[in-house]
Protein backbone atom coordinates (compact mmCIF):
# COMPACT_ATOMS: atom_id res chain seq x y z
CA UNK A 1 0.00 0.00 0.00
CA UNK A 2 1.05 3.71 -0.98
CA UNK A 3 2.14 5.76 1.99
CA UNK A 4 -0.73 8.67 2.43
CA UNK A 5 0.83 11.81 1.48
CA UNK A 6 1.28 14.32 4.34
CA UNK A 7 -2.11 16.55 4.51
CA UNK A 8 -1.46 20.09 3.37
CA UNK A 9 -1.35 22.63 6.90
CA UNK A 10 -3.16 25.84 6.07
CA UNK A 11 -2.74 28.39 8.58
CA UNK A 12 -4.66 31.54 8.86
CA UNK A 13 -7.96 33.07 7.94
CA UNK A 14 -7.47 32.82 4.24
CA UNK A 15 -7.76 29.03 4.08
CA UNK A 16 -6.62 29.21 0.65
CA UNK A 17 -7.25 30.63 -2.54
CA UNK A 18 -10.36 29.72 -4.30
CA UNK A 19 -8.16 28.17 -7.52
CA UNK A 20 -6.53 25.96 -4.92
CA UNK A 21 -9.36 24.29 -2.55
CA UNK A 22 -10.71 21.01 -3.47
CA UNK A 23 -13.72 20.71 -5.67
CA UNK A 24 -16.07 19.26 -2.74
CA UNK A 25 -14.86 22.17 -0.42
CA UNK A 26 -16.27 24.69 -3.15
CA UNK A 27 -19.81 25.19 -2.19
CA UNK A 28 -21.54 25.12 -5.75
CA UNK A 29 -22.90 28.35 -7.42
CA UNK A 30 -26.44 28.81 -7.99
CA UNK A 31 -28.55 31.55 -9.71
CA UNK A 32 -31.19 32.68 -7.35
CA UNK A 33 -31.01 35.46 -5.50
CA UNK A 34 -33.07 34.54 -2.86
CA UNK A 35 -30.58 31.98 -1.72
CA UNK A 36 -27.76 33.14 1.29
CA UNK A 37 -24.76 30.56 1.78
CA UNK A 38 -22.93 31.22 4.99
CA UNK A 39 -19.79 32.69 4.70
CA UNK A 40 -17.12 29.58 3.50
CA UNK A 41 -14.31 30.51 6.22
CA UNK A 42 -12.09 27.44 7.51
CA UNK A 43 -13.96 27.02 10.72
CA UNK A 44 -16.83 26.29 8.84
CA UNK A 45 -14.94 24.08 6.32
CA UNK A 46 -13.90 22.12 9.71
CA UNK A 47 -17.30 21.98 11.16
CA UNK A 48 -18.68 20.55 8.24
CA UNK A 49 -15.50 17.95 7.78
CA UNK A 50 -16.16 16.94 10.92
CA UNK A 51 -19.89 16.33 10.44
CA UNK A 52 -19.75 14.99 7.02
CA UNK A 53 -16.49 12.18 8.23
CA UNK A 54 -18.04 8.80 8.68
CA UNK A 55 -16.07 7.70 11.57
CA UNK A 56 -17.65 11.07 13.48
CA UNK A 57 -18.89 9.69 16.68
CA UNK A 58 -22.85 10.41 17.54
CA UNK A 59 -21.94 12.78 20.39
CA UNK A 60 -19.34 14.90 18.71
CA UNK A 61 -21.69 14.83 14.94
CA UNK A 62 -24.51 16.71 17.76
CA UNK A 63 -21.91 19.13 18.87
CA UNK A 64 -20.19 20.25 15.60
CA UNK A 65 -23.96 20.12 13.88
CA UNK A 66 -25.16 22.30 16.33
CA UNK A 67 -22.29 24.73 16.16
CA UNK A 68 -23.16 25.04 12.21
CA UNK A 69 -26.83 25.22 13.37
CA UNK A 70 -26.23 28.19 15.60
CA UNK A 71 -24.54 30.20 12.78
CA UNK A 72 -26.91 29.48 10.45
CA UNK A 73 -29.80 30.63 12.74
CA UNK A 74 -27.44 33.89 13.49
CA UNK A 75 -27.66 34.49 9.89
CA UNK A 76 -31.35 33.90 9.53
CA UNK A 77 -32.39 36.34 11.99
CA UNK A 78 -30.41 38.98 9.66
CA UNK A 79 -33.36 38.31 6.89
CA UNK A 80 -35.97 39.58 9.35
CA UNK A 81 -37.01 43.14 9.25
CA UNK A 82 -35.96 45.49 11.70
CA UNK A 83 -36.82 49.13 13.08
CA UNK A 84 -34.12 52.22 14.19
CA UNK A 85 -34.03 52.60 17.74
CA UNK A 86 -31.90 54.46 19.84
CA UNK A 87 -30.87 53.84 23.05
CA UNK A 88 -28.92 56.12 25.58
CA UNK A 89 -25.31 54.46 27.18
CA UNK A 90 -24.65 54.20 30.63
CA UNK A 91 -22.38 57.40 29.96
CA UNK A 92 -25.31 59.02 29.06
CA UNK A 93 -24.67 59.25 25.16
CA UNK A 94 -27.08 58.10 22.35
CA UNK A 95 -26.75 54.62 20.40
CA UNK A 96 -28.68 54.91 17.14
CA UNK A 97 -28.98 51.40 16.59
CA UNK A 98 -31.77 48.57 15.76
CA UNK A 99 -34.40 46.56 16.66
CA UNK A 100 -36.45 43.26 15.76
CA UNK A 101 -39.77 43.95 14.48
CA UNK A 102 -42.55 41.21 14.27
CA UNK A 103 -43.44 38.22 15.82
CA UNK A 104 -41.67 35.04 14.54
CA UNK A 105 -42.22 31.65 14.81
CA UNK A 106 -40.08 28.31 13.95
CA UNK A 107 -41.60 25.00 12.10
CA UNK A 108 -39.41 21.85 12.29
CA UNK A 109 -39.77 19.38 9.96
CA UNK A 110 -39.63 16.12 12.23
CA UNK A 111 -37.20 13.89 12.64
CA UNK A 112 -34.17 15.86 11.81
CA UNK A 113 -35.69 19.38 11.70
CA UNK A 114 -36.10 18.84 15.58
CA UNK A 115 -32.49 18.92 15.80
CA UNK A 116 -32.43 22.74 14.79
CA UNK A 117 -35.05 23.97 17.57
CA UNK A 118 -32.17 24.49 20.52
CA UNK A 119 -30.15 26.34 18.03
CA UNK A 120 -33.07 28.69 17.35
CA UNK A 121 -34.21 28.70 21.33
CA UNK A 122 -30.90 29.85 22.23
CA UNK A 123 -31.03 32.88 19.88
CA UNK A 124 -34.58 33.75 20.21
CA UNK A 125 -36.38 32.89 24.21
CA UNK A 126 -39.03 31.12 24.27
CA UNK A 127 -39.73 31.32 20.37
CA UNK A 128 -43.44 29.04 19.64
CA UNK A 129 -41.99 26.42 17.92
CA UNK A 130 -44.49 24.23 15.52
CA UNK A 131 -44.28 20.92 14.15
CA UNK A 132 -44.61 19.27 10.70
CA UNK A 133 -44.17 15.03 10.22
CA UNK A 134 -42.77 14.65 7.07
CA UNK A 135 -41.06 11.56 6.05
CA UNK A 136 -39.37 10.47 2.64
CA UNK A 137 -40.00 7.39 0.93
CA UNK A 138 -36.73 5.68 1.54
CA UNK A 139 -37.40 3.39 -1.95
CA UNK A 140 -38.90 6.02 -4.12
CA UNK A 141 -37.57 9.59 -1.87
CA UNK A 142 -41.40 10.57 -2.21
CA UNK A 143 -42.47 12.88 0.42
CA UNK A 144 -45.17 11.81 2.48
CA UNK A 145 -47.20 14.35 4.92
CA UNK A 146 -48.82 12.42 8.29
CA UNK A 147 -49.10 15.41 10.91
CA UNK A 148 -49.13 19.01 11.68
CA UNK A 149 -49.73 21.03 14.39
CA UNK A 150 -48.71 24.82 14.44
CA UNK A 151 -49.59 28.04 16.16
CA UNK A 152 -52.66 29.63 15.37
CA UNK A 153 -51.95 32.67 14.72
CA UNK A 154 -48.82 31.87 12.23
CA UNK A 155 -50.39 33.56 9.27
CA UNK A 156 -49.08 36.69 11.40
CA UNK A 157 -45.39 35.24 12.12
CA UNK A 158 -42.09 35.18 10.35
CA UNK A 159 -41.64 31.57 10.22
CA UNK A 160 -38.24 29.63 10.08
CA UNK A 161 -38.81 26.34 8.71
CA UNK A 162 -36.17 23.98 9.69
CA UNK A 163 -34.56 21.34 8.54
CA UNK A 164 -30.81 20.13 7.89
CA UNK A 165 -30.87 18.17 4.75
CA UNK A 166 -32.12 19.50 1.50
CA UNK A 167 -31.75 17.17 -1.12
CA UNK A 168 -34.31 16.60 -4.12
CA UNK A 169 -36.64 19.42 -2.27
CA UNK A 170 -39.59 17.09 -1.65
CA UNK A 171 -40.25 17.52 2.00
CA UNK A 172 -39.32 21.11 2.13
CA UNK A 173 -41.65 22.08 -1.11
CA UNK A 174 -44.58 20.03 0.97
CA UNK A 175 -43.94 21.71 4.00
CA UNK A 176 -44.12 25.25 2.29
CA UNK A 177 -47.16 24.64 0.76
CA UNK A 178 -48.68 23.52 4.28
CA UNK A 179 -47.21 27.08 5.49
CA UNK A 180 -49.08 28.43 2.70
CA UNK A 181 -52.55 26.64 3.19
CA UNK A 182 -52.10 28.21 6.26
CA UNK A 183 -52.05 31.91 5.43
CA UNK A 184 -48.29 32.95 5.82
CA UNK A 185 -47.35 34.57 3.01
CA UNK A 186 -44.29 32.98 1.13
CA UNK A 187 -42.21 35.77 1.47
CA UNK A 188 -42.33 35.13 5.17
CA UNK A 189 -40.72 32.03 5.12
CA UNK A 190 -37.13 31.84 5.73
CA UNK A 191 -35.76 28.16 5.14
CA UNK A 192 -33.05 27.57 7.39
CA UNK A 193 -31.22 24.37 6.14
CA UNK A 194 -27.64 22.81 6.45
CA UNK A 195 -27.01 21.17 3.10
CA UNK A 196 -28.33 21.87 0.10
CA UNK A 197 -28.30 19.81 -3.37
CA UNK A 198 -28.36 22.07 -6.20
CA UNK A 199 -31.22 20.41 -7.48
CA UNK A 200 -33.21 20.41 -4.52
CA UNK A 201 -32.37 24.64 -4.57
CA UNK A 202 -33.53 24.99 -8.49
CA UNK A 203 -36.73 23.02 -7.75
CA UNK A 204 -37.50 24.78 -4.62
CA UNK A 205 -36.63 28.79 -5.76
CA UNK A 206 -38.45 28.24 -9.34
CA UNK A 207 -41.47 27.17 -7.17
CA UNK A 208 -40.98 29.98 -4.49
CA UNK A 209 -39.52 32.91 -6.06
CA UNK A 210 -40.02 34.85 -3.00
CA UNK A 211 -38.89 32.40 -0.44
CA UNK A 212 -35.36 33.09 1.06
CA UNK A 213 -33.04 29.92 1.92
CA UNK A 214 -29.76 30.41 4.40
CA UNK A 215 -27.73 27.34 3.40
CA UNK A 216 -24.26 26.50 5.21
CA UNK A 217 -23.36 25.08 1.45
CA UNK A 218 -24.50 23.82 -1.53
CA UNK A 219 -23.00 20.08 -2.68
CA UNK A 220 -22.63 18.16 -5.79
CA UNK A 221 -25.37 16.20 -6.33
CA UNK A 222 -27.45 13.66 -5.29
CA UNK A 223 -26.43 10.10 -6.45
CA UNK A 224 -29.12 7.59 -7.22
CA UNK A 225 -30.92 7.22 -4.09
CA UNK A 226 -31.37 10.69 -3.59
CA UNK A 227 -29.01 10.99 -1.65
CA UNK A 228 -26.62 14.30 -1.05
CA UNK A 229 -23.02 13.66 -2.74
CA UNK A 230 -20.52 14.08 -0.83
CA UNK A 231 -22.96 15.14 1.82
CA UNK A 232 -23.06 13.30 5.41
CA UNK A 233 -25.74 10.20 5.08
CA UNK A 234 -28.59 10.20 7.21
CA UNK A 235 -28.71 13.36 9.63
CA UNK A 236 -31.92 11.92 11.40
CA UNK A 237 -30.01 9.08 12.02
CA UNK A 238 -26.63 10.01 12.82
CA UNK A 239 -27.84 13.25 15.42
CA UNK A 240 -30.77 10.47 16.94
CA UNK A 241 -29.96 6.99 16.86
CA UNK A 242 -26.65 5.58 15.24
C1 LIG B 1 -34.69 13.76 5.37
C2 LIG B 1 -34.34 15.22 5.64
C3 LIG B 1 -35.37 15.95 4.84
C4 LIG B 1 -35.54 15.08 3.64
C5 LIG B 1 -34.75 15.66 2.50
O1 LIG B 1 -35.72 13.36 6.18
O2 LIG B 1 -34.34 15.56 6.99
O3 LIG B 1 -36.60 16.12 5.52
O4 LIG B 1 -35.03 13.79 3.99
O5 LIG B 1 -34.97 14.99 1.33
P1 LIG B 1 -35.79 15.61 0.12
O6 LIG B 1 -35.28 16.98 -0.10
O7 LIG B 1 -35.44 14.68 -1.03
O8 LIG B 1 -37.25 15.58 0.44
P2 LIG B 1 -36.31 11.88 6.23
O9 LIG B 1 -37.62 11.83 5.49
O10 LIG B 1 -35.28 10.87 5.82
O11 LIG B 1 -36.69 11.70 7.73
P3 LIG B 1 -35.91 11.93 9.10
O12 LIG B 1 -35.95 13.40 9.35
O13 LIG B 1 -36.72 11.15 10.07
O14 LIG B 1 -34.51 11.40 8.94
N1 LIG C 1 -31.90 12.97 3.95
C1 LIG C 1 -30.71 12.86 4.60
O1 LIG C 1 -30.68 12.80 5.83
N2 LIG C 1 -29.59 12.84 3.85
C2 LIG C 1 -29.60 12.91 2.51
O2 LIG C 1 -28.51 12.88 1.89
C3 LIG C 1 -30.84 13.01 1.85
C4 LIG C 1 -31.97 13.05 2.60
Amino acid sequence: EKPKPAPVQCVGPEYRSESQKPTATVSTDVEFETVTVLPQTPQLIALLSKIRDRDTERGDFIFYSNRIIRLLVEEGLNHLPTVEHTVTTPVGRPYDGLAFEGKICGVSIMRAGEAMEQGLRDCCRSVRIGKILIQRDEETAQPKLFYDKLPTDIAQRWVMLLDPMFATGGSAIMAVEVLISRGVPEEHILFINLIASPEGIKNFATKFPKLRVVTAFIDQGLDEKNYIIPGLGDFGDRYYTM
